[in-house]
């Protein structure tokens, strides 16, 4: 095995050479794929070229920006969107089998309806795709990394159930263009914070304060608009083209602050408001039992005369039911978590209604992200509880990776992070029987880190070394032949 470790790992240059130093029991196995990750808004610039139509990112940024560090935006950022051959470049050297990034829903249709299709707009995924493929890289695509056309907004944004179809018609257009060439699709990049930070504290685009009520109804709708889309391509799409639609959701690990029952009961709520309340819908048909009940209780005790949390139709729990072909999992950090009695004043209506305390150890190690706490083993513990509660499902991480303030290009650090996270991830494949098919580093570049503009960088630096550096290993003859004296040697 030792042999076959060290052979297959060359191969694929230098990412992969990071962690053979680390990794000596197991070796990924050969269908497994490494990726690198990226976002539309982060990385492509071009705001309004083309015929693009602005999205909530380009009007908060623009209307807004002393929410940005530095008031920067994505106008420009990595401009991927005239030099995706470069990226496309940096992948190879990478060494990595698939590139995850996503499609602008304004750049292909700039009113978000499907009235009018925006033909450069289209002609630019087409033309990265076609440059992935000829480097031999699978496109794992997208659909929606936070960038809602603005007009979507206009009509309310995500808490309008009436997005479910809208986002399902984007979808359709995205398998009609794109699918022939692309047979990995994620619906929804982390909803959670597409709702709670979107809707509910208004940290990020669409900026809107609501918490108790708005990120619910947000939820509900991205919900239903993954099930419908998952549907859709099931079937119309999945026959001709043969892919497979997940979804990404993020987690920290919640570890009990003790052993005690009521901070494990606590640690338990936490995730289940965090991950379960996507993937519960999504694998069991409805919201975890744990939110329902109390966010029905704490309904009831303000004087709402029905939960604040939406109910699903027997019907719709039916459809949403089993609809997903693989999990997608962001994951970079851990929290311990204490049981406690009352909520605190000021605090938002959902924070209260998780009710619980959150807490990080001093101890661990700290990235540039104020929530970026380096604890690998919190990586194996995810996986092995989706892996027991969630229907053994197939899993990628579609994210992980480690932010610095400087865009250094000393990596050590990363190297280090990515290395623990990758030996968790492994021992999760081989000791728990984890479902793992691939890995995916945040990011294939530095980039537009939302509200923190460009001061954080997490970018994987490949930039090193030109097209024709030539990397080898060396032997000679004596020391690796043997076989001293066959066939007429003397
Ligand atoms: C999660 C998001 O998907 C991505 O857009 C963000 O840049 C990274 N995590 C790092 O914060």
């Amino acid at each position: 095995q030792g042999d076959y470790l060290k052979r297959y790992h060359l191969k694929k240059g230098y990412f992969l050479l990071m962690y053979t130093v680390a990794i000596s029991n197991y070796t990924f196995p050969p269908t497994f794929k490494f990726a690198a990750a990226t976002a539309s808004y982060q990385i492509e610039g071009a705001w309004n070229r083309d015929g693009k139509g602005a999205n909530i990112w380009d009007y908060l940024t623009h209307t807004n920006s002393s929410m940005i560090k530095n008031r920067s935006n994505g106008d420009v950022a990595c401009d991927s969107y005239h030099k995706y051959k470069e990226d496309v470049r940096l992948l190879k050297h990478l060494g990595v089998q698939a590139y995850r990034f996503s499609i602008s829903w304004s750049r292909i249709l700039p009113t978000g309806y499907t009235n009018r299709i925006n033909k450069p707009g289209v002609q630019y995924y087409k033309d990265l795709i076609g440059e992935l493929r000829a480097n031999g890289i699978e496109p794992m695509v997208t659909l929606y990394h936070w960038d809602l056309p603005q007009p979507l907004q206009e009509i309310g944004g995500w808490p309008n159930e009436a997005l479910a179809d809208i986002f399902a018609e984007y979808a359709r257009t995205a398998f009609d263009l794109f699918g022939d060439d692309v047979k990995r699709w994620i619906t929804f990049n982390e909803p959670r914070q597409i709702c709670y930070e979107g809707y509910g504290i208004g940290e990020k685009a669409p900026a809107i304060s609501c918490s108790g009520i708005a990120e619910y109804q947000c939820a509900h709708t991205l919900i239903k608009a993954h099930a419908k889309a998952y549907h859709l391509y099931q079937d119309k799409f999945k026959q001709s083209q043969g892919g497979k639609v997940g979804i990404v959701v993020d987690t920290d690990w919640y570890e009990p602050a003790s052993n005690s029952s009521k901070d494990r009961e606590a640690a338990d709520r936490t995730i289940q408001f965090r991950w379960g309340w996507y993937v519960n819908p999504l694998v069991h048909g409805d919201y975890p039992k744990v939110m329902i009940n109390r966010i029905a209780q704490r309904s009831a005790k303000e004087g709402f005369s029905r939960s604040r949390l939406p109910a699903f139709s027997a019907e719709e729990i039916k459809y949403i039911k089993g609809s997903y072909d693989f999990l997608g999992l962001n994951q970079y950090a851990s929290s311990l978590v204490k049981y406690r009695e009352e909520a605190e004043i000021g605090e938002p209506s959902y924070i209260k209604d998780v009710g619980t305390t959150i807490y990080r150890d001093p101890l661990w190690e700290k990235g540039a992200s104020d929530w970026l706490y380096v604890v690998p083993w919190g990586l194996g513990k995810v996986l092995k509880w989706i892996k027991k509660n969630y229907n053994n499902p197939e899993i990628i991480i579609t994210e992980n990776g480690y932010s610095d303030h400087d865009g250094t290009l000393n990596d050590d650090k990363r190297i280090k992070y990515i290395r623990d996270y990758l030996s968790s991830a492994l021992s999760a494949i081989y000791e728990d029987g984890v479902k793992l098919s691939g890995y995916t580093v945040w990011s294939l570049m530095d980039n537009f880190e939302w509200y923190s503009g460009y001061t954080l960088t997490s970018g994987i630096n490949t930039r090193a070394f030109p097209d024709d550096f030539m990397f080898g290993t060396a032997t000679a003859s004596y020391q690796v032949e043997g076989a001293w004296n066959e066939d007429g040697k003397g």
